[in-house]
């Protein structure tokens, strides 16, 4: 399989062919992920809570997204990386934006980076995009503007902020983003978002009509802790196999069971340890 690439993200909304994006934060996963088919892996900033034991995403910075980015993609050889530009990193100016979304692309080695806003930040994406940099867009509930927002919302669901948010949407469509993430807004509302765009739109909490959905990989792994929102699947236990894994090796080692003589090295007539112990004799 190629490297997934703009041009054909776009074809496979021609297409009708559904897009799978989850988040990952470091190699393993994302080569399990890759290995798996996923279409796009996004370094998204929910590292902080999923994976760093923040309260939110607010605190992330443009080299923590590199650090986490460099680790996907050197375990990553078919899917998109596109990694998410931290709070601050894109807000004061359209030439800030630029400068970083270049950092992030020159020191991660991604494919692209994505950025949460709307119309307001149109002249960003549209800076980034003629410096040829691929921008992922995302509006409804964005989670670095979760204090202006009240908590993390539901957004769109009656007319003026429904209108406003089709709006965006076409907004970040016209400044060259070439995806949107839709999240946790209305199903008929991202249906339209999607009929009206050509762009795909990427959704999470955002219905099934979506070209697109994405999910935070710790949450769809049962490894975060809840409630999780109402769009979250849980597609494996995994924090139960794991805590089971942990408790079988504690036991063991405890009973003296492990390690056992196949994890164990013998010949200890020319181990160095041997000729240590022995001169101290
Ligand atoms: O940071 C993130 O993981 C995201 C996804 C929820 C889209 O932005």
């Amino acid at each position: 399989m190629a490297k997934l690439t703009v041009p054909a993200v776009l074809e496979m909304k021609r297409a009708g062919r559904r897009i799978t994006a989850l988040t990952a934060y470091d190699a393993p996963f994302a080569r399990i992920m890759d290995d798996a088919g996923v279409d796009i892996i996004l370094v998204g900033d929910s590292v902080g809570m999923a994976a760093l034991g923040r309260p939110d995403t607010l605190s992330l910075t443009v080299g923590d997204m590199i650090h986490h980015a460099k680790a996907v993609t050197a375990a990553t050889h078919n899917a998109m990386v596109i990694v998410d530009m931290p709070f601050m990193s894109f807000q004061v100016s359209a030439q800030k934006a630029l400068e970083n979304a270049g950092r992030i692309m020159q020191e991660s080695g991604a494919h692209g980076v994505k950025l949460e806003g709307g119309g307001k930040y149109a002249d960003r994406i549209r800076a980034i995009v003629d410096a040829g940099i691929p921008v992922m867009a995302h509006i409804g509930l964005t989670p670095q503007s979760y204090h202006q927002l009240g908590g993390y919302k539901v957004q769109g669901k009656h007319g003026d902020s429904a209108r406003h948010l089709l709006a965006d949407a076409r907004a970040v469509e016209k400044a060259g983003a070439f995806a949107v993430v839709l999240e946790a807004i209305p199903a008929e509302l991202a249906a339209t978002i999607t009929e009206t765009l050509h762009i795909p739109t990427i959704g999470i909490g955002a219905g099934a009509q979506c070209d697109g959905q994405i999910l935070v990989m710790h949450d769809m792994l049962g490894l975060s802790d809840g409630p999780h929102p109402r769009f979250v699947k849980v597609f494996s236990d995994l924090r139960a196999k794991v805590k089971e894994a942990f408790g079988a090796y504690i036991g063991e080692v405890r009973d003296g069971s492990f390690p056992a003589k196949e994890h164990t090295y013998s010949s200890l007539a020319e181990s160095p340890l041997k000729v240590v112990g022995k001169k101290k004799e």
